[in-house]
C-alpha cells in the first residue's frame, strides 16, 4: 500500500520534476531565440556569428591579467582619455581584443551589482561590456573591441582628408544604427538612459556598423563627476538637453536630444558647438532651433552622394529631436522607423539612377538653389 503511493508520489514528482525542466528549456530556447532574431534583423551576414556565442557571465579579470593584455598599460596602447578615466586597447590570452576603461577608485559592490547588470545587455548596436576589476584602488571595465574607432574621429578628427569621406547613406546607416541601439536601451526594463550620448560615443566597426559605447556608464561614474573647465566639457554641454543643463533632468527624451544633436553633426561633419562664419547663431543646434537655413550647413564632402529629398528628411527629423521642449520630441523608437524610411527611399532613389552617372546631381543642385 505504502510502497504503490510511494511510487505515485515518486512517480508524480518525477514527472513535474521533468515538465519544469521542459519549461525552462523551452523559456530559454525562446528568449535566446527571440533575442537573435530581434539582433539580426538586418541584411548583414558577418554579425550573426557573434551572436551565436554562449552568453557569458560577467568576468571578473584580474589586473595581471589586464596588464599583461596592455604591455603594462603602455602608451602605445592607450587608444582615449574621457572623463572615465584612460582607455587601453588590449590583446587578452584567448586572443580575444578587448578596450580596457581605467579609473583610480575604491572597490566597491555597487560597482559590480552595475556591471553585471550592464554586461547582460547584448545587442548589435550596443558595445558590450565583459566584465571588470577592481585591485590596487583602481577599477577596471573591459569592453569588446570595436576596431574602427568613433563617429567623431571620422567627420573631425585629426587628418581629416577634405574628400569625400562618409557618403551620404553610410552615413544614414551608421544613424540607424546607433539609434537602434539606443532605442534598445530605451526597450529595456527598467529603462536604461544612456545620459552621455554624442558623437565620440558612437563607435563604428570594421565594416562600419554602429554601436553605441559608455551606455549606463553616467550610472556608474557619473555620481562623482566633477566639472571642469576644459574644452572638452564644453563640447560635451552641446549634447545636453535644456532641462538636463538646467534641472539634471534626464529621461529618454533628453537621449534623443542628444542623438539629434549627433545627427546634426552627421549632416554637417562638424561639431555642433561651431558656427557658421556668415551666420549669426551661436553654434549650429542654435541655427536649427531658430529655424535658421540648415542647407548652408550641408557637409561639402558629401559631394553629390545624396538626394535632395533624402537630406530634406534628415534635417526634418532632427529638428524634432532636438525641440527645446522634450514632450516635442519624437522617441526613439519612432526615430528608428524614420531613418529607416529615409535609408531605404535614399538606396531606391540613387540606385534607379545609376550612383555615379552624372544624373546624380540632386545635391549639388541643391548647393545651387541655395546660393
Ligand atoms: C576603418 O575602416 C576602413 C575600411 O575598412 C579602413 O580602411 C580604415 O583604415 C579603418 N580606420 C581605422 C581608424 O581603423
Ligand atoms: C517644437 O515643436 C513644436 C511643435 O511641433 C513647434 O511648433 C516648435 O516650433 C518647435 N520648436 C523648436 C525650437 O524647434
Amino acid at each position: 500500500m505504502s510502497k504503490t503511493l510511494a511510487s505515485i508520489v515518486g512517480g508524480t514528482a518525477g514527472a513535474v520534476v521533468l515538465a519544469g525542466m521542459i519549461i525552462v528549456l523551452i523559456w530559454f530556447y525562446l528568449c535566446h531565440y527571440r533575442s537573435v532574431s530581434s539582433e539580426t534583423g538586418s541584411s548583414d551576414p558577418s554579425q550573426v556569428r557573434k551572436i551565436e556565442l554562449p552568453l557569458q557571465d560577467t568576468r571578473c579579470f584580474e589586473m595581471e591579467e589586464l596588464s599583461l593584455a596592455t604591455k603594462e598599460f603602455s602608451e602605445r596602447n592607450l587608444i582615449g582619455d574621457g572623463k572615465f578615466g584612460e582607455v587601453y586597447r588590449g590583446l587578452l590570452q584567448d586572443g580575444v581584443l578587448v578596450a580596457i576603461k581605467r579609473r583610480h577608485a575604491l572597490p566597491s559592490k555597487e560597482f559590480v551589482d552595475e556591471v553585471r547588470y550592464l554586461s547582460s545587455i547584448h545587442h548589435r548596436n550596443v558595445v558590450t561590456l565583459l566584465g571588470y576589476c577592481q585591485e590596487n584602488n583602481l577599477q577596471f571595465l573591459i569592453y569588446e573591441y570595436v576596431p574602427n574607432g568613433s563617429v567623431a574621429s571620422h567627420l573631425y578628427g585629426v587628418g581629416q582628408q577634405p574628400h569625400e569621406k562618409l557618403q551620404f547613406k553610410l552615413r544614414l546607416s551608421i544613424a540607424l544604427g546607433a539609434a537602434k541601439g539606443l532605442a534598445h536601451l530605451h526597450c529595456l526594463s527598467p529603462h536604461l538612459i544612456h545620459k552621455n550620448f554624442k558623437t565620440a560615443n558612437v563607435l563604428v566597426d570594421e565594416n562600419f556598423i554602429a554601436k553605441v559605447a559608455d551606455a549606463g556608464l553616467h550610472n556608474i561614474f557619473g555620481k562623482d563627476e566633477i566639472p571642469g573647465p576644459s574644452s572638452q566639457v564644453v563640447s560635451e554641454e552641446i549634447f545636453l538637453a535644456p532641462e538636463v543643463k538646467e534641472f539634471r533632468q534626464y529621461s529618454e527624451k533628453s537621449d534623443v536630444y542628444s542623438f539629434g544633436v549627433f545627427l546634426l553633426e552627421l549632416l554637417s561633419g562638424k561639431e555642433a558647438t561651431e558656427s557658421q562664419p556668415s551666420d549669426s547663431y551661436q553654434n549650429l543646434v542654435e541655427l536649427v532651433q531658430s529655424n535658421g537655413n540648415m542647407f548652408n550647413i550641408i557637409d561639402q564632402r558629401l559631394g553629390k552622394s545624396f538626394t535632395a529629398e533624402g537630406v530634406k528628411d534628415f534635417m526634418q527629423l532632427i529638428v524634432q529631436c532636438i525641440n527645446l521642449s522634450s514632450e516635442k520630441r519624437l522617441s526613439m523608437s519612432f526615430v528608428v522607423i524614420e531613418l529607416d524610411q529615409i535609408l531605404e527611399k535614399e538606396m531606391k532613389l540613387t540606385t534607379s539612377m545609376g550612383e555615379g552617372t552624372p544624373t546624380v546631381t540632386l545635391g549639388s543642385q541643391l548647393f545651387k538653389t541655395t546660393r
